[in-house]
This record gives C-alpha cells, sequence and structure tokens, in this order.
C-alpha cells in the first residue's frame, strides 16, 4: 500500500464540556453498556485502540464540585480488563498517572492486561503534578513541576525494565522433566535511581507485546522532549492543518536526536466531527452541538475562570459586563490553568465587541468549534489531507455523546477512508503494535 495509513481512536467521552450529558441520546457514563457500545462500534470500525483519560480529582469551581460537567469516572485498567472480554482485536489504552503510581505496581497491571488481552494494552503517561490533585496522595508535598518528567521517564525506563526481565522462552511448563520455567530465564532487575530503587524479579512471564504500547500527551518542551525519547504515540491538542503541521514537525525532528526514525512515533491529535447530509446541514449540526456544550451556566463558568470573578448575576444571553478580572484570585481547580488572564480577558472583550457577541456566543466562539465539519465525503477528505499532508498520523476521535456517539462515523466515514486506500479495511494483526505500524 503506498497511500500513507491513518490511525484512529475512540476517545470515550469525558469530564468536560464537550460532553454533552443533557441530550436526550445520552446515556450512562458508568455504566459497563456505554464502555462496551463505544468500544464495539470502534472496532467494527476497525479502528486502532479505545482511550480512556483519566482524571484524579473531582474538578471544583469556587470551592464546589463542578457538576455542570459529567462528574466522576472509573479507574481505566479494571475497565479495561472487562473490555478485554468484550472485544477481540481493538487496542486498550489507558490514562494513567506517572507521578502518583509506583513502577512494579503499574507495570504489573499493564503488563496483566496485555497478557489478558492477547497484545493490546496501552499507557497514556501522564504526569499531573497540581498540589490540588496531589491532595488525595500525598501527606504534605508533591512532586516539584521541574522533576515530574524525569520521574515520568526513569517510571518508564524501569518499567520496560521489568517487562524484558523474563526471556521470552521463559516458561517451559515441561511435564516430563518437572521443570517450569527455564534456568536462568527470569532476571533480576536492580535499579537505583533518583526515584525509585528496586531489587527484585517481576512477577509476570513476557507480556504478548513485549512492551504495551506507550502513549503521552503533554505539550510542553520537557513533555515533547519525553515524548521523543519514550513514546509510541502523542495524544496532540493540534488538531488543525497549521499547527498539526507545525507540531507534527517539531516532535518528528526531535526523534534523530534519539537515535529514533519518524515511523517510530505516531502523532495523534484529539478532534473532533459533525457530520450532516449537505455541507449547510453539517454548519448547523455543528452549531447545535456547541449550544448544547456551552450552555448558558457552562458559559458563566468559563467566563468566570478568566475574570476570576463570581459572574453569576449576569445574564449569559446578554452582552459582557463592563468590570475587570481580578487577577489575584483563582476559582477553578482540577483544570490547567488559563496562562495570562488579563491578555485573555482583553483578547475576548475586543472579539465581543467587534462581533456584537453575547457572554455564550462568545465562549461558544473562543472555545472552538468542531475540527471537522461536512458531509460524510467532505469529513473523509478532510482527514485524509491532514494525514497525507504530514498534520497527524491519524487522530484521537471525541464524540460528544456516550454511548452512540461514534455511530454515525463508523457507518459513514469510514468506509469512504477505506474507499480511498487510507485505511484498513479489515485488521491484518492481532496485537495494537502491529496495528500502530511499531515494532
Ligand atoms: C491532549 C491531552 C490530553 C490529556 N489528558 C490527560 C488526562 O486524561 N489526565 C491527566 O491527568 N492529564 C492529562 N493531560 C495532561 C498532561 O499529562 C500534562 O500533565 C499536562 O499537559 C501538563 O504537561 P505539559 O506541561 O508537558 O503540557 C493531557 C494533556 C493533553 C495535551
Amino acid at each position: 500500500m503506498s497511500r500513507k495509513q491513518i490511525h484512529l481512536a475512540a476517545h470515550f467521552p469525558g469530564v468536560n464540556n464537550t460532553t454533552v450529558w443533557a441530550d436526550p441520546r445520552s446515556g450512562s457514563q458508568i455504566d459497563f453498556a456505554s464502555f462496551a457500545h463505544l468500544a464495539r462500534t470502534a472496532e467494527r470500525g476497525k479502528f486502532d485502540f479505545f482511550f480512556l483519560a483519566e482524571g484524579l480529582r473531582l474538578r471544583e469551581l469556587k470551592g464546589r464540585i463542578h457538576d455542570l460537567d459529567v462528574v466522576g469516572r472509573p479507574e481505566s485498567l479494571t475497565l479495561l480488563s472487562a473490555l478485554a472480554a468484550v472485544t477481540g482485536r481493538l487496542g486498550l489504552a489507558g490514562t494513567v498517572n506517572a507521578t502518583f503510581n509506583e513502577p512494579y505496581e503499574l507495570a504489573r497491571r499493564l503488563a496483566t492486561l496485555d497478557h489478558l488481552s492477547g497484545g493490546r494494552a496501552a499507557w497514556n503517561v501522564v504526569t499531573t503534578s497540581d498540589a490540588f490533585t496531589g491532595e488525595n496522595f500525598r501527606r504534605g508535598g508533591y512532586l516539584d513541576r521541574a522533576d515530574r518528567y524525569t520521574r515520568a521517564a526513569e517510571f518508564v525506563r524501569l518499567s520496560r525494565e521489568l517487562w524484558g526481565s523474563w526471556r521470552p522462552d521463559a516458561v517451559l511448563a515441561d511435564q516430563a522433566a518437572g521443570r517450569f520455567v527455564r534456568e536462568g530465564a527470569v532476571g533480576t532487575v536492580q535499579h537505583e535511581g533518583e526515584h525509585f530503587s528496586i531489587e527484585g524479579r517481576f512477577t509476570l512471564p513476557r507480556a504478548p507485546q513485549g512492551h504495551p504500547v506507550i502513549i503521552q500527551a503533554g505539550d510542553s518542551d520537557e513533555g515533547r522532549e519525553f515524548a521523543a525519547a519514550t513514546a509510541d504515540v502523542i495524544f496532540s491538542r493540534h488538531g488543525t492543518l497549521e499547527e498539526g503541521k507545525r507540531f507534527y514537525a517539531d516532535v518528528k525532528g526531535r526523534l534523530a536526536g534519539h537515535g529514533r526514525e519518524p515511523h517510530q512515533l505516531k502523532i495523534m491529535p484529539g478532534v473532533t466531527y459533525a457530520l450532516g447530509d449537505t455541507e449547510a446541514e453539517a454548519a448547523e449540526n455543528a452549531a447545535t452541538i456547541r449550544r448544547q456544550q456551552v450552555g448558558p451556566q457552562t458559559a458563566i463558568a468559563f467566563l468566570e475562570q478568566v475574570w476570576g470573578r463570581d459572574m453569576s448575576a449576569f445574564d449569559p444571553e446578554g452582552p459582557l459586563p463592563d468590570i475587570e478580572p481580578d487577577l489575584d484570585e483563582g476559582v477553578s481547580q482540577g483544570r490547567v490553568p488559563i496562562k495570562d488572564r488579563a491578555a485573555v480577558a482583553a483578547k475576548w472583550r475586543a472579539l465581543a465587541e467587534e462581533k456584537g457577541l453575547s457572554i455564550r456566543e462568545l465562549v461558544i466562539e473562543v472555545t472552538g468549534r468542531q475540527t471537522f465539519i461536512g458531509t460524510p465525503e467532505s469529513v473523509a477528505r478532510q482527514i485524509d489531507e491532514h494525514v497525507q499532508g504530514d498534520a497527524a498520523d491519524g487522530f484521537i476521535l471525541v464524540p460528544h455523546l456516550t454511548p452512540g456517539g461514534l455511530d454515525d462515523f463508523v457507518d459513514r466515514v469510514v468506509p469512504l477512508l477505506q474507499e480511498r486506500g487510507s485505511f484498513r479495511s479489515d485488521y491484518t494483526g492481532t496485537t495494537l503494535r502491529e496495528h500502530l505500524e511499531l515494532a
């Protein structure tokens, strides 16, 4: 196949306002049936993997649980283990924090998932270091921001040592000779590092993939270096053509410095989409979804994150009030903080004035539209253009509805990608590494 092949993943809708829970079609965010439906849909569409995000502390707004969004989510690896039983080929990717876990324990759980699923496990290594989340895990103190990637790098290195410590042929199970493992085939791991110290043997034989797939989702310079040195896949925020190309060139350009080739790291931005039978209908559907995602109270909540003030007295359908942001006070916790709120507030004000937008219309405008909008033909063409043009190697699709949010994509867009010769019509391998064309 001469065309560059597209890689696709299905993100289970999460705890942010892009997930519309107040739609009559929305199902449970916690029933196994919801996860199974989305995973089976992704597998029907021959996707590379299913993806779960992680949040280790409930988000708060003004000291109260932020209950405008979905609140709470189950633990990834437990859930993925259950999904392994109802899927056969689909990769199973879980986000698990490297700051608040221990390598031996997590390496075991990931190796177990890889065994249970026949080689379909992936770990999205995240490094949240905020003290707010840390309060759930540590007695005082937490990892310095500067140290979180050194810890993550050591964590992954050590996990790989543990995963590789049994020789591939270690299990002999020779009944006649009465030997279960081959002499000398189960190695010891001795590690004395800055963050971890381990001496012992791993509890599991080598997993089907050898090493579960490593995904990375940080965006800072350290995050990109960590990905270039370590990751098999990057989950990025850069889904547009221009930003995508810039990010792609930046990260792929760092690989040589780590002795790696461009094809060894797949770049998959998280993206959203809206379909319609005509371009006009798709645009209308996109606008309807945006209004569902940014309801009146959500609009005020977004405004408060920038203004740092209680804005609940203002009408979300009315104009932006003439009030300056309070730059001292942070109201929202558990979200990535907004940098330079004064500049953001000034930009929002200028935009609202220029276009005559209400608070809600402004928030809809500034929090971004869907990445791909159009007929199935147009969306398939756009996706293919991004991949062939090196703005991505594929995408992590983030539907706005649970559990049926990917049904239309799989039924209407995937066949067109297959017709273009850019996406598999069936799985050719059994492991996630094979789907991703990784060694
Ligand atoms: C697309 C994307 C998805 C992320 N998903 C999660 C997540 O599910 N859970 C989490 O704790 N952090 C998540 N993160 C946060 C990163 O792990 C990281 O902590 C954060 O981006 C700050 O690191 P940086 O300074 O390198 O960007 C995500 C980041 C990005 C860019």
